[in-house]
């Protein structure tokens, strides 16, 4: 596809005060809803209202423990069956549109899209606690999938002596971090390539995984088409990810849930991307200023709760020893505005829930030589809401070297130069994203040959991909799967069956 086809959808210019104000009527519009008006998401499933005899689970603003934004009807076993069947079956002929006429209507969902990015961006605050910024570049980013994907479909099929069709059924499996972005992507790429879906949101973004389906209807893709399903990960998906009629599933979440997709069905297509254990290298030659800048956003954007975050700085002795460094960078983490995310000047808001296990750990424990350059705390009395931590001194092989916390904490160790700083960001056995921060061409050249990730950034933020600019997708344990990457011209075709026909005589 010649990229001029392709321009990014733009973010929401928060210099102007008109955006600002469209906030505060977004933040109004949640808080004086009352408990009996809350969001009610009912159970569709191929077109048909279904609500006896199924649990009814409310939803909570991580922002404000225990206050109710949304109640949804979850499906059970029996829904599974009947989503499956259901868009086996394809009744209103997906699958037999050409790739253009797909593209018009994916056309129109972006459309649909864009007029809903103020409830997409609440809704995200609301149940997930993100950020309105940080949800407002995913609203350009599922815009960005949905545009993309069948552009590049469409230019699959002028490819000559092949003709290409959809595979079936595509199961999608989204994480709630990215409630917006990452499950739009997966639903745009398989519709794209021509097959029908079942979309499993995550039980903590069902709300935004909704509205977010409403789009794709209402642009004109059906509801037996894109059925969505809010179910129990433990009890009903399995009995998705298990059925043959699926033929490829995308899941987004964590390694060991993608190991027991393919450990319960070996012969399904998954596309997963799982976690991440990113670091930053920090060399003597680096523009120090822009480094601290980087590494904070990486580490702390979304509270650390991106399997992009940079969870490891590492640093070159010389900066390691440089008091000036650390305290630049502790006096720059601690001044990050910690907080609601409903106020316009939080940068790091609440975690989906209160921290337990590895992330407690790292957030409240400290292993052997290491020390708190910044200690994190609770604030407000919200045990959600954590300021972040720094911790200076963390040897090779440690818990905090190799274990993804998902939360806001950087650990920070030392290395003697720049090749022993990749051997200890090798030695995570993960591989999504990596940084360096270095401004001598020849380091460059000789991290980029060495680091095993699959996005890596040079004196650049390690979050925040674009589509088509940077596609992404990890290595290692960071990936399941054949690792096409997501927001890249290859990534839909690999949903579609090719079948070769005769060339002209
Ligand atoms: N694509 C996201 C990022 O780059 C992570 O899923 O941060």
């Amino acid at each position: 596809v010649p990229r001029s086809f392709f321009v990014n959808e733009p973010d929401t210019d928060w210099a102007l005060a008109a955006n600002r104000g469209w906030v505060e009527a977004i933040r109004e519009q949640w808080h004086k809803v009352q408990e009996e008006e809350v969001i009610a998401v009912p159970l569709v499933i191929n077109g048909e209202i279904l609500a006896q005899d199924r649990p009814v689970v409310d939803c909570h603003d991580p922002s404000r423990p225990g206050m109710l934004v949304g109640r949804y009807v979850r499906g059970v076993a029996e829904d599974a069956h009947r989503a499956l069947t259901a868009a086996t079956a394809d009744t209103d002929g997906w699958r037999r549109l050409n790739s253009r006429e797909r593209h018009r209507v994916l056309s129109q969902a972006a459309m649909a899209l864009r007029a809903a990015r103020a409830d997409l961006v609440g809704m995200a605050m609301a149940e997930t606690g993100k950020i309105c910024t940080e949800a407002d570049i995913e609203v350009s980013e599922a815009i960005d999938f949905t545009e993309l994907y069948p552009l590049a479909a469409s230019e699959f099929d002028t490819l000559p002596n092949v003709q290409l069709s959809g595979q079936g059924t595509v199961l999608v499996i989204a994480p709630w971090n990215f409630p917006i972005a990452i499950p739009c992507g997966g639903i745009a790429a398989a519709l794209a390539a021509g097959n029908t879906v079942i979309f499993k949101p995550s039980s903590d973004a069902v709300l935004t995984g909704y509205r977010l389906c409403q789009c794709f209807w209402e642009a004109g893709v059906s509801q037996k088409t894109l059925q969505f399903l809010p179910c129990s990960g433990a009890d009903v998906a399995p009995i998705l990810t298990a059925d043959e009629r699926v033929s490829a599933i995308i899941l987004t979440g964590g390694t060991e849930t993608g190991l027991r997709i393919l450990a319960q069905s070996p012969g399904v297509y998954l596309a997963a991307e799982t976690g991440g254990k990113n670091a930053t290298i920090v060399t003597d030659m680096a523009d120090r200023d822009q480094a601290v800048k980087n590494v904070l956003h990486s580490a702390f954007s979304n509270s650390g709760q991106k399997c992009s975050a940079t969870s490891l700085l590492i640093l070159e002795k010389t900066v390691y020893d440089d008091s000036r460094f650390r305290r630049q960078l502790v006096d720059a983490a601690a001044s990050i505005q910690v907080g609601s995310a409903w106020d316009f000047a939080t940068r790091l808001g609440p975690l989906i829930r209160p921290p337990a296990g590895e992330l407690l750990r790292g957030l409240t424990t400290l292993e052997a030589g290491e020390e708190w350059a910044l200690a994190p705390t609770m604030v407000n009395g919200n045990p959600q809401l954590w300021s972040p931590g720094i911790k200076y001194g963390v040897r090779p092989g440690s818990f905090t070297h190799l274990t993804e916390l998902f939360g806001p904490v950087l650990g920070v160790m030392r290395a003697e130069n720049l090749n022993e700083a990749i051997n200890l960001v090798n030695q995570t056995g993960y591989g999504l994203t990596s940084g360096l921060e270095s401004l001598d061409t020849r380091e460059q050249e000789t991290w980029k040959a060495r680091i095993r990730a699959g996005n890596l950034y040079i004196n650049r933020s390690t979050t925040g991909a674009i589509v088509l600019r940077q596609p992404f997708g990890g290595m290692g344990k960071s990936s399941l799967g054949p690792g096409l990457k997501a927001g890249s011209i290859e990534y839909v075709s690999q949903f579609m069956c090719v079948t070769e026909t005769e060339p002209p005589a």
